[in-house]
């Protein structure tokens, strides 16, 4: 049994409303797990190894439920265009290169030290449809010591030459080939941080057979899934189109049995512009919402209604969709997210709330954290993922309290210079 402390003022979320906050307080850890936090050690852990932080903030690591890793070589350029030309002028061009394995090696070192270097202990990234890279991606990304479920992307329709696979059959085989290339990985323990998931870029991506093929692969490997879902009009129209029979555009993933439920754990990006039908199958499925304000903006793709899917209880997490998103930092998903949940209120509908401060920082952690299992709290049983946060940089004339100095580290962060520390379930990872 390995047993270690860490103390300093610690915060974390215990539900949606409720921010706890304990100065030099314990943080137990056992095996990897939390066995809660504490004013004084327990007696039986009175000869624990503990790390003291002191005056740093420990939070939970945060979880990242929609990125997609080879677009982060583009972040912060190309932000002029809505989604479908944006896919086709910036995206498919840049994703066609990690055909090329330096290209893919040079790109990926980059982005994983990045993520190795961030809050982020948690997520669900898009790679390409290139196998070879895809699994580069993976390799580097267990490196970091985050926990990641990476997919290589399903697409055999709607996109250029370069960057599309020849016919749903190819796309299942190169799948089925990928899948036991990680399964050996992950039997012989040379993988343990990071796990495949089902990937279908969007319906306009995907033939009603590759669609059929992936629900096949899904069943027998046992696979969660992720893809987008009703992120921007063009789209959703487009959709509309290419599957007549769907009621709504979640239809089309839930015709083919790709739409969560039981034994298919589904994260579906942006529901900016989800229905009410569409609403009440993602509640019945269980699908995560994983939202997306800063792309939703860039993108000018729209505002998500995200207090109106707590309120009809629906599970949402933070997504930095980078390169939709500038930025991986999870820190700016909870600003974004408070922010355009205000400019919803005042000029979209006034009678659902804006987000406040701690219900942000709820759905970057234990909101987000509940696809992974019980993770994004540091409540008795879930697993340990903590953030060691240093704020010393940022200057005051005054004391601030634990909660001024934690929403103000979430405004001001890059998302990397005030992160001291990390563990990912138990393990304290090198930055
Ligand atoms: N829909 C299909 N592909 C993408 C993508 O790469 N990014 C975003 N934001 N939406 C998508
Ligand atoms: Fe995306």
């Amino acid at each position: 049994m390995k047993r270690f402390a860490l103390k300093g003022t610690i915060c974390y979320s215990a539900s949606l409303q409720e921010l706890k906050v304990l100065e030099q307080g314990y943080l137990l850890c056992e095996d990897g797990v939390s066995r809660g936090v504490v004013e004084k050690l327990p007696g039986d852990w009175a000869d624990c190894e503990v790390r003291d932080y002191g005056n740093r903030l420990i939070i939970p690591g945060m979880s990242d439920l929609h990125m997609h890793a080879p677009q982060y070589t583009f972040r912060g350029t190309g932000m002029d265009l809505e989604l479908l030309d944006w896919l086709n002028q910036e995206t498919f061009p840049e994703e066609a290169r990690y055909g090329d394995l330096d290209y893919a090696d040079r790109a990926y070192t980059i982005f994983a030290e990045n993520m190795k270097r961030g809050a982020t202990t948690r997520a669900c990234i898009f790679g390409t449809l290139h196998r070879e890279a895809t699994e580069l991606l993976m390799e580097k990304l267990e490196q970091t010591g985050i926990r990641a479920m990476v997919g290589k992307v399903n697409m055999d329709r709607n996109s250029p030459d370069i960057l599309r696979e020849r016919d749903a059959k190819e796309s299942a085989e190169d799948t089925k080939v990928w899948l036991r290339e990680v399964a050996e990985k992950r039997a012989s323990g040379q993988w343990t941080h990071v796990e495949p998931i089902l990937t279908p870029r969007f319906i306009p991506s995907c033939t009603d057979e590759l669609m059929r093929e992936l629900k096949r692969i899904q069943t027998e490997y046992r696979l969660p899934v992720q893809s987008h879902l009703s992120e921007n009009f063009g789209e959703i129209g487009w959709v509309k189109e290419l599957c007549p029979d769907s009621k709504f555009y979640g239809d089309a993933y839930d015709q083919f049995g790709l739409f969560g439920g039981d034994g298919c754990p589904t994260v579906m990006a942006h529901c900016v512009h989800s229905g009410e039908e569409e609403q009440q199958l993602m509640k019945e499925r269980g699908v995560w919402v994983a939202h997306c304000p800063q792309s939703n903006t860039n993108l000018s793709s729209g505002i998500a209604p995200i207090r109106e899917y707590l309120d009809k209880g629906l599970k949402v997490g933070l997504g930095s969709d980078v390169a939709g998103g500038s930025t991986e930092s999870i820190f700016r998903a909870i600003t974004d997210a408070i922010q355009v949940s205000k400019l919803r209120w005042r000029l979209v509908d006034e009678t659902r709330k804006p987000l406040t401060f701690a219900e942000g920082f709820y759905l970057a952690t234990k909101g987000g954290g509940s696809f992974f299992g019980k993770v994004g709290s540091f409540e008795e049983g879930y697993e340990l993922d903590a953030v060691v946060l240093d704020d010393s940089s940022f200057k005051s004339p005054r004391p601030l309290t634990p909660e001024q100095r934690l929403e103000r580290i979430c405004y001001l962060t890059d998302g990397i210079s005030q992160i001291a520390a990390k563990y990912v379930a138990g393990e304290n990872v090198q930055l």
